[in-house]
């Protein structure tokens, strides 16, 4: 595995491979590897000549009050980690290498960002989409690879690939639990030990919303209380947004029907985690394809 942290040097090899024919398959992370990327980069060494991984915490998708400052950085461990997943360049620029000057052009994300996390975090998508822009044009990717645990990120993608015609793959993978439930994520260290008890209760919510839905109940609202209730009396953690929309167009639903997104957020002291399941749910009572 070769680590290179300058843009040329990145974009130097991965002209050649082209030039060669070979396929490259592309993770973009920040790092702090956890089993959920490792998912993303087996499933791209299984169906790519050649792996890319990058690791850059992106300043631009985080707000000036948000956790840019902590966010969990170790790059030793993720350089052995993505050693032995056999990847084959690890990207790892510098702040000062991806933005050396201010910006001339700005992205702004226009559809699906008045919902969930966009209206939670203004500006995150135009950062997100800003820094893929970037790094598509440097790494080049047949195929780039996306956890469906951030699914608006996933359908802001899908927007950005279509829009800009980037002759990119995008292929979702599904999300990638703890034992008790809890979605794999980088920021779950810095919930405190009886938070991270707590935190499983946002699985445990929306499966129970499944099984309910499965029982026969369509009415958004009640879903989306008996999500919260769970949520406010088994944790101290302070919702965001419990939403249910359609997916991947994120639009309101006055009945659940087809295929749909239930969509959590709760913030707890030091960290905002966020976790979502997606139905297809048929007409008929009671079904659930
Ligand atoms: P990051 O949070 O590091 O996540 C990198 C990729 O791993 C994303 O596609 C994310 O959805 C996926 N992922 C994270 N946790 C997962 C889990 N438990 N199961 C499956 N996939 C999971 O998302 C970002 O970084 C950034 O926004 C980025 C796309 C790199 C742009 O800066």
């Amino acid at each position: 595995m070769r680590v290179i942290t300058t843009i040329k040097d990145m974009q130097t090899e991965i002209i050649n491979l082209k030039a060669q024919s070979k396929s490259i398959g592309f993770v973009p992370t920040m790092g702090f590897l956890h089993e959920g990327h490792l998912t993303l980069l087996k499933r791209a060494r299984e169906e790519n000549d050649i792996v890319v991984l990058s690791i850059f915490v992106n300043p631009l998708q985080f707000g000036p009050t948000e956790d840019f400052s902590t966010y969990p950085r170790d790059f030793d461990r993720d350089q052995s980690l993505a050693e032995c997943e056999g990847v084959d360049f690890l990207f790892y620029p510098s702040v000062e290498e991806m933005y050396p000057h201010s910006s001339s052009v700005r992205i702004i994300v226009q559809e699906r960002t008045d919902v969930l996390c966009g209206k939670s975090r203004p500006g995150h998508f135009d950062g997100v989409a800003a820094v893929l822009t970037k790094l598509f044009n440097i790494v080049l990717p047949t195929r780039a690879y996306f956890g469906k645990k951030d699914a608006q990120q996933v359908a802001v993608i899908e927007g950005l690939i279509t829009d800009f015609n980037f002759p990119i793959e995008l292929i979702p993978v599904d999300i990638v639990r703890e034992e008790d439930g809890l979605a794999k994520s980088s920021r779950n260290v810095n919930l405190l030990p009886n938070e991270r008890r707590q935190a499983a209760v946002l699985f445990k919510s929306l499966a129970a919303a499944k099984e309910t839905i499965e029982g026969g109940e369509r009415n958004p609202r009640t879903i989306k209380n008996l999500i919260s209730n769970m949520i406010c009396s088994e944790t101290n953690g302070e919702i965001d947004y419990v939403e249910i929309y359609s997916y991947p167009q994120l639009k309101t639903l006055e009945n659940i029907d087809g295929t749909c997104i239930i969509a959590i957020a709760v913030k707890f002291s030091k960290v905002r985690l966020i976790d979502n399941i997606i139905l297809e749910v048929g007409q008929e009572i009671g079904g659930v394809k």
